[in-house]
């Protein structure tokens, strides 16, 4: 299913919930919603369930405004974060709940319950209590009674942030699958970026109830639009360097910091070039350490975080500037080893520091 939100605001008098929000969500397509707490995300999902009424704006299904419609008659599933299982209910009836609701015949009933339980790895546990089974399988409980239905779009609301790090790893690939088999289209609630970047074809950015971006992944990871972007997707994040200017030198463009001076490749300097004052982004996985020889910018070792496979580095450069990157740990980096960095100048992002946007993706 197709679905469609058109200046979509909600506000409860003067608090703004959701501001003017469109976007498109292609059939079979997995999109998340992310953003930090209290941006809007929950009050988006529970206007496209029917839940909540927006103050203003259109919700289209198919192409059909589906504003007045119930919940029970919009044809979706949800996931929440409390997986709100009955729990004087076993694990069967509270699959078939919905489809008792629907008044499907009792053997149908049994039929699908079976058949979406055994998909999901849960059809021994049927006769269960909620109380007698793990987080993980209360979770594939929650996510079964949402696709008993058949529904033709999944909302899921931080589905995953009551597991522990290894579940939800586990979780996250499993409902990424069944997306994927049933075609479902979905929208999946998460403040988490990792989730966002890892689950879904497109990820609609929002903050204070605005849409920030709304791309691919890639597109987010590779050419962020604003700073926020910049600074929010990526773990470790991107490393933002204030006061940097960037010089036309005969052919080539030079970014120079009062701690450094890099060559910059001409399809990205020529955007930058006599525009004062800007920010240098470069991600942690960009930088790496000057051969022997090479010229690098010299700084000093701050503090290292061992991160298992790498040690995260925070260098300090002339000037206060501090900078993290990503070093082989069997280099036994220490606080004071003095160090020479390279920048990979073909990944280099620049913004504008008042408007806060990209200069180099409009
Ligand atoms: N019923 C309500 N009445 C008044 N304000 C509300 C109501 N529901 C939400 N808000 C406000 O609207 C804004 C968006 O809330 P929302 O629950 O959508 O955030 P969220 O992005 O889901 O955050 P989180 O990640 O913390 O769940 C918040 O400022 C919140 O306080
Ligand atoms: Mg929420």
């Amino acid at each position: 299913m197709r679905v469609e939100l058109r200046n979509l605001c909600k506000r409860w008098g003067n608090v703004v919930g959701v501001d003017n929000i469109s976007l498109e969500i292609k059939d079979s397509e997995f999109v998340a919603l992310l953003g930090p707490s209290g941006c809007g995300k929950t009050t988006t999902l529970l206007m496209i369930a029917g839940i909540y009424k927006p103050t203003s704006g259109e919700i289209l299904f198919d192409g059909r405004i589906v504003n007045h419609i119930p919940p029970k008659d919009r044809n979706i599933g949800m996931v929440f974060q409390s997986y709100a299982l009955y729990p004087h209910m076993t694990v069967f009836e509270n699959m078939a709940y919905p489809l008792k609701l629907q008044k499907v015949p009792k053997d149908e009933q049994r039929r699908r319950v079976q058949h979406v339980a055994d998909m999901m790895g849960i059809g021994h546990l049927l006769d269960r209590k909620p109380g007698q089974l793990s987080g993980g399988q209360q979770q594939r409980v929650a996510l079964g009674r949402a696709l008993v239905k058949d529904p033709e779009l999944l909302l899921f609301d931080e589905p995953l942030s009551n597991l522990d790090a290894r579940l939800r790893l586990t979780m996250r690939g499993e409902i990424k699958r069944r997306q994927m088999e049933l075609g479902i289209t979905s929208i999946y609630v998460t403040h988490d970026q990792v989730e966002a970047m890892t689950m879904a074809d497109r990820i609609a950015v929002i903050k204070d109830g605005k849409l920030q971006a709304y791309d691919t992944p890639d597109e987010l990871y590779e050419r962020p639009r604003t700073l926020f972007i910049a600074g929010f997707i990526g773990n470790p994040p991107m490393n933002l360097i204030n006061g940097v200017e960037v010089v036309r030198d005969g052919e080539e463009y030079l970014a120079r910091h009062q701690a450094f001076c890099l060559r910059v490749p001409a399809e990205r300097g020529k955007h930058v070039a006599a525009k004062g004052e800007v920010i240098l982004g470069i991600r942690p996985e960009d930088i790496s350490l000057a051969d022997d020889g090479q010229d690098g910018m010299r700084g000093e070792v701050y503090v290292v975080e061992p991160l298992g496979r790498d040690d995260l580095v925070n260098v300090e450069l002339p000037g206060n500037t501090f900078i993290h990157f990503l070093a082989d740990p069997a280099l036994r980096l220490k606080p004071g080893t003095p160090v020479a960095l390279c920048f990979n100048t073909e990944k280099v992002q620049f913004f504008d520091p008042r408007t806060e946007r990209s200069l180099l993706w409009h």
